[in-house]
C-alpha cells in the first residue's frame, strides 16, 4: 500500500501555483533583493568579506539566500548572487564597489572589445550549481528563484564601464553601429541562458530574467534592438519547464513586448497599476508586484493601506505574486518587511 503523505512538495508550493495561475490559499510573497541589504545578519556573515568573492562561497551563498525566508516568512528564496557574476566568470575584470555598484576596468566599446566575451560552461560557475543544490536541500518545500541579468541591462554595464544614468554611451553603440550591437547582445543571450539553466538544472524552481534599465528605452528601439537578444533566452530555457520571470524598471510602455519575448510572468514597477498591467500584458500571463518600495518607510497604517491598494488592483487576476515594484531599499527596516509579509497572507487567506 503507498504510503499516505500530506507533505506539500514544491512543486505544489503557493508560489508555483500563482505563477501557473492556479487557485492559491493566500497570495505568495517574495522581495526583490529580500537576500542581503536590510538584514544585520547578513551584514554580520558578510563582514570583511568582498561581494563578488562571497558568491563564490556556497556555503555562505546558502546562509545569506535562506536569511530572509526564516526571518520574513516569504513564500520564495531568490538565489545570492549577482547579475554581473556570469561576466566575472568568463574573466570580465570588473568589481562590485559597496555602494556603488558594478565597475567594469575596461569598458566595452569596439569590435576587438567582443573578445572578452567568452561562452559560459557550467564548469565556470561549479560554485553556483553546487550552492544551488546546498540551498534546495535545506529550503525543503519552498521554491528557490535563480536569477540573470537581461541582455540590454548586462551591456548597460559592460559600454558604461558602471551604473549610468543616461545609458549615453550604451545608445549610442545601439544606434550608431547596429551589427556590433546584435553581436554584442547574442553573446550574452548565449551566457545568460547557459547561467539560468545551470541554475536550473541544479535545482531552481523558477527564474527571473532582470532587465533593470531598459525601460530607458522607446518601444520601437526594444522592439528592433532588445527583444529578439532577450526572447532568445526565455526560449532557450523553455524546455525546462520551470517559470519564467521578466522585469524591468518604468516599463510601462513596454508591458506587452515584455510579455512577447517569452516570460510567463510579468514583473511591473509601481507606476502602473496591476489590472492595467493586466491589460496591458493581455491573457495568459501572471503578474508579480508592485508597492513603491519607499512606501515602508512609511508607518505602519500607510504601507497597509498601499498594500489594500495593490492587492484590490490585482484582484480577479489569475495568478498573482506579491513583490515591490523594485528591490528593497538598503536602510528598510526589516520588522516592515516581517509585517508586509503577514499583513498580505492575512489580507489573501481563502
Ligand atoms: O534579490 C536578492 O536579494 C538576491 C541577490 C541579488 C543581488 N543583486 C545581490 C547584491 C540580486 C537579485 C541582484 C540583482 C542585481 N544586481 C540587479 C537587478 C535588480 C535590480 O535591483 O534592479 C542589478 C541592476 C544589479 C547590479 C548591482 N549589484 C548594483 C546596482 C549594486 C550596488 C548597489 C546596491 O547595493 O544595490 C550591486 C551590489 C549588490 N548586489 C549587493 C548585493 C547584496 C550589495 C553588495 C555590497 O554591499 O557589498
Amino acid at each position: 500500500m503507498p504510503c499516505e503523505t500530506s507533505s506539500v512538495t514544491v512543486t505544489d508550493s503557493v508560489f508555483l501555483k500563482a505563477c501557473r495561475r492556479e487557485p492559491v490559499p493566500h497570495t505568495p510573497v517574495w522581495f526583490m533583493r529580500q537576500a542581503g541589504r536590510s538584514l544585520p545578519e547578513y551584514r554580520k556573515v558578510r563582514q570583511g568579506i568582498a561581494m563578488l568573492d562571497s558568491c563564490t562561497r556556497p556555503e555562505l551563498v546558502t546562509e545569506i539566500t535562506l536569511q530572509p525566508v526564516r526571518r520574513h516568512g516569504v513564500d520564495a528564496a531568490v538565489y545570492f548572487s549577482d547579475i554581473v557574476v556570469p561576466l566575472k566568470a568568463i574573466g570580465v575584470d570588473l568589481d562590485i564597489k559597496p555602494g556603488v555598484g558594478p565597475v567594469v576596468a575596461e569598458p566595452f566599446r569596439t569590435r576587438a572589445d567582443l573578445e572578452r566575451l567568452r561562452p559560459l560552461t557550467p564548469e565556470d560557475v561549479s560554485y553556483v550549481t553546487e550552492a544551488v543544490r546546498l540551498t534546495t536541500a535545506e529550503l525543503g518545500d519552498t521554491p528557490l528563484i535563480g536569477f540573470a541579468g537581461a541582455p540590454f541591462t548586462l551591456a548597460s554595464y559592460l559600454v558604461e564601464g558602471g551604473p549610468s544614468k543616461n545609458h549615453e554611451h550604451t545608445k549610442a553603440l545601439m544606434y550608431g553601429d547596429p551589427e556590433l550591437w546584435e553581436a554584442l547582445l547574442s553573446r550574452l543571450a548565449e551566457i545568460t541562458s547557459t547561467f539560468l539553466s545551470v541554475q536550473i538544472e541544479a535545482g531552481a524552481s523558477a527564474v527571473q530574467l532582470f532587465d533593470s534599465w531598459v525601460g530607458a528605452l522607446a518601444p520601437a528601439d526594444y522592439r528592433r534592438s532588445v527583444l529578439p537578444a532577450s526572447k532568445r533566452i526565455f526560449d532557450a530555457v523553455a524546455h525546462h519547464g520551470v517559470p519564467r520571470v521578466h522585469f524591468g524598471v518604468g516599463t510601462g510602455e513596454l508591458l506587452p513586448l515584455l510579455a512577447e519575448a517569452g516570460a510567463d510572468m510579468i514583473g511591473v514597477d509601481w507606476r502602473v497599476p496591476l489590472d492595467e498591467a493586466a491589460r496591458r500584458v493581455g491573457p495568459g500571463y501572471a503578474l508579480q508586484g508592485n508597492l513603491d518600495p519607499a512606501v515602508l518607510f512609511a508607518p505602519t497604517a500607510a504601507v497597509e493601506e498601499q498594500t489594500d491598494r495593490v492587492l484590490a488592483a490585482a484582484k480577479g487576476l489569475p495568478g498573482h505574486v506579491f513583490n515591490l515594484g523594485h528591490g528593497v531599499l538598503p536602510d528598510t527596516d526589516p520588522d516592515a518587511l516581517t509585517r508586509l509579509t503577514a499583513y498580505v497572507h492575512e489580507r489573501t487567506a481563502r
